[in-house]
């Protein structure tokens, strides 16, 4: 798709693998609307933030409506805002489990919700979103962040084959350990400098974005090539 001029939402801005996306995208001349909890430091006017919480629905509604209002209808839609929390399945408290379920999967529910009829609309569309390795494989002490992350997998390759005849491509990204706040949430396993950098995932987000209408990358799946440091020969 070309992109220079066309309106991109993403969520989940304020820092990590969202905020690279930001800036990749608005390189590219796009418009970028930044919808989460909390704004980015990033001066550019062709960035706007909307604060939302994408496990709102009404509130996930309400800010669609206040970028197609001032910005037009968005062409592009990186569900990218997520979190996790590790523990034992019968030791996680409720709310955690239910704040992975309600960020990681409703939220793609939600915000591909409002934002496809725009997309029919223009006849192209593409929704990227953010899985993770840990919707391919299980995890010890991960069977809730799993659960949704193997759900993310299942909605994006039902709804590329449900909504590709409207012109619509659907994207869905697994990225291994990359170095962000990702792990401030989880005791035990701390970001570090082995970990995959967050502008090299954004860079292949672009790259499936950037392709021609009837090349649709389906998966990508990245890992760090040395995850415990590089190799003394
Ligand atoms: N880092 C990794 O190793 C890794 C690996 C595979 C997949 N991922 C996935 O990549 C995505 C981005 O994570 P990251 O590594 O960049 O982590 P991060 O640095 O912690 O960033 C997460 C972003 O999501 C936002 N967010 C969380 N809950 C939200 C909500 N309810 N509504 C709106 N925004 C919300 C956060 O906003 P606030 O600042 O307001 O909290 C933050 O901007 C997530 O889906 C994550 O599961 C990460």
């Amino acid at each position: 798709m070309e992109l220079k001029g066309k309106v991109a939402i993403v969520t989940g801005v304020s820092k990590g693998i969202g905020l690279e996306t930001v800036k990749a995208l608005l390189n590219e001349g796009m418009i970028v609307v930044g919808w989460g909890r909390t704004s980015p430091s990033l001066d550019n006017t062709d960035f706007h933030f909307v604060k939302t919480d994408v496990s709102d629905f009404e509130n996930v509604r309400d800010s669609y409506e206040r970028v197609t209002t001032e910005f037009g209808k968005p062409s592009v839609l990186i569900n990218n805002a997520g979190l996790g929390y590790m523990g034992m399945l019968h030791e996680m408290p409720l709310d955690e489990w239910h704040a992975m379920f309600n960020t990681n999967v409703n939220g793609i529910y939600y915000c591909s919700k409002v934002a496809i009829p725009g997309m029919i609309d223009l006849e192209e569309g593409h929704i990227v979103n953010i899985a993770s390795i840990a919707g391919i494989t299980g995890i010890e002490k991960m069977s809730g962040y799993c659960g949704t992350k193997f759900a993310v997998r299942g909605i994006s390759h039902s709804l590329f084959k449900e909504v590709r005849n409207f012109g619509i491509k659907v994207t869905c990204i697994y990225p291994g350990s990359t170095n962000t706040n990702f792990f401030d949430e989880i005791s035990g396993w701390d970001a570090n400098e082995n970990m995959m950098r967050p502008e090299d995932v954004a860079s292949s987000i672009l790259h499936s974005l950037k392709t021609h209408p009837n090349y649709h990358v389906v998966d990508v799946e990245m890992r760090p090539l040395w995850p415990k440091g590089k190799p003394n020969k």
